[in-house]
């Protein structure tokens, strides 16, 4: 009976994201991670399926606070609306900065927001699994950007990578970026 429950209650989950069995692969992230060149606006390129955020114009704005926290702001437009979510980042170990955490709610622990690299300009590629159980994990992955586009050399090299860390990008699939300025 409660098994059929969870089942019941993780189906959206399982549906809209990806899982895989076995652990979490353990990618190498960007090398002297530089968070202040790092802060402002990226837009989503491409991303691993998500439950959360399936609107089109996807857009994130990392910023400072004074708490020494990072701000990051989330929008995107769904039905024709804009909707916003403000979330909570922070560099968990300073020995390994590019391995963040992201929460969006007091509720929720941090999730893991790896920056696997990036050249602060024009490219990020994100990273983001967690175990479950320790026998499956369900992974995220996004390619973002300055602009609104990005050349398709440089998609591909971003997929490569991804590809090359062990990570299933078969799901992946390119953001709707067709609109002008949200705010
Ligand atoms: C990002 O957010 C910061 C802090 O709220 C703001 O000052 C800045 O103008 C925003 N950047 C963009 C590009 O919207």
């Amino acid at each position: 009976m409660s098994a059929v429950y969870l089942v019941l209650l993780l189906l959206p989950l399982i549906s809209a994201q990806t899982y895989h069995w076995g652990p979490c692969p353990s990618p190498a992230v960007q090398p002297n991670f530089q968070l202040e060149k790092y802060l402002g606006k990226w837009y989503e390129i491409e991303k691993l399926p998500t439950s959360f955020a399936r609107g089109k114009c996807i857009e994130a704005n990392y910023s400072l606070r004074k708490d020494g926290t990072i701000r990051v702001l989330n929008a995107q437009i769904e039905k024709d609306k804009l909707s916003t979510a403000e979330g909570t980042a922070v560099v968990r170990d300073m020995r390994e900065r590019a391995k963040l955490g992201v929460s969006f709610s007091y509720f929720t622990p941090y999730s893991p927001y790896w920056v696997l690299t990036t050249d602060y300009t024009s490219l990020v590629v994100v990273y983001s699994c967690n175990d479950i159980f320790r026998l499956f994990h369900v992974d995220f992955a996004w390619i973002l950007s300055r602009s609104r586009s990005l050349p398709e050399a440089t998609v591909h090299y971003a997929k490569d990578l991804l590809t090359k860390e062990g990570i299933d990008i078969s799901r992946m699939r390119p953001t709707d970026q067709s609109c002008t300025d949200l705010f």
